[in-house]
């Protein structure tokens, strides 16, 4: 084994695909995929039921949000994909999938790492202010039935070198030790599982988002379809949408890409 292998471990398929006793899900580990979320959602096109785990040591075309990359080392990072098919559930609630993600993202690196890592509206997972994971939600329909692809990547081994952007980090560099990426992999297919049935059940994850979301207080610039919000975030309403203070009032968004600019009152 070379000494990339010892530090970057492979996640073992069959240990992976015990993780679950309850046979909710089906974990499954590849190699390489294109993007896990284009996997499953090709194969949810082709009659595949919910419950599938997708995930991927490497991505070749690894999806980010807003139409952007991302590109991990391989053996690098947890990629991983869920099908999700939550049926009765009504559309309007279902802005609160990707956020009800990150809230399910953080708290399984929190549980795994002790790393007390934040949300960033919608859903960015960051230690210490800097990116550690990020989540993509991709809607799907067959025949009438809609399915949530739910994409998550978390950066665990990587070098300051080998990550995209400055502003990024890895689980490596804020611990200084490995992390056992099947030990992840298993928290945040039980907090995701715990999150979505409360979701499914009407419950309301609000208070648990707050409570992670970091965004709300901040002066923010938010990269919107067609332009920029400035002002301050000042909440999370009940659909989900950012609520920013504008000198023109307020602006309740869906979408974007937000900077925290500075914190304020602090
Ligand atoms: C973001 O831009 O913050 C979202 C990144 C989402 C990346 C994950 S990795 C697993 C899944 N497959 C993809 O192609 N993208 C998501």
């Amino acid at each position: 084994m070379s000494d990339d292998e010892d530090n970057r471990p492979p996640i073992d398929p069959t240990t992976a695909a015990g993780i679950d006793t309850s046979g909710r899900w089906r974990v499954e580990v590849v190699e390489q995929s294109t993007s896990t979320n284009a996997e499953v959602a090709e194969r949810f096109r082709a009659g595949e039921e919910a419950g599938l785990v997708l995930v991927a040591e490497d991505q070749t075309e690894g999806r980010g949000r807003l139409g952007r990359e991302w590109v991990t080392p391989p053996r690098s990072s947890l990629i991983v994909s869920f099908l999700l098919v939550p049926g009765e559930v009504p559309a309007e609630r279902w802005p609160w999938l990707p956020l009800l993600t990150g809230v399910a993202a953080a708290a399984a690196v929190r549980r795994v790492t002790g790393v007390q890592v934040d949300l960033k509206w919608p859903n960015d997972v960051l230690a210490d202010g800097r990116k550690l994971g990020g989540i993509l939600l991709e809607r799907v329909e067959r025949d009438g039935a809609a399915a949530a692809v739910v994409g998550i990547g978390i950066n665990c081994a990587q070098t300051q070198a080998e990550l995209p952007v400055p502003e990024a980090t890895s689980l490596a560099l804020v611990t200084g030790t490995p992390v056992d990426r099947v030990a992840l992999l298993a928290a945040l297919v039980e907090e995701l599982g715990a999150r979505y049935d409360e979701w499914r059940a009407g419950g309301d994850l609000r208070k648990a988002y707050l409570e992670l979301c970091i965004t709300p207080g901040q002066e923010v610039r938010v990269a919107v379809p067609g332009g920029e919000v400035a002002g301050q975030a000042v909440d999370v309403d009940a659909s989900g949408r950012l609520v920013v203070r504008t000198q023109a009032g307020e602006e309740h968004l869906g979408a974007g890409d937000v900077v925290h600019v500075r914190a304020t009152g602090a």
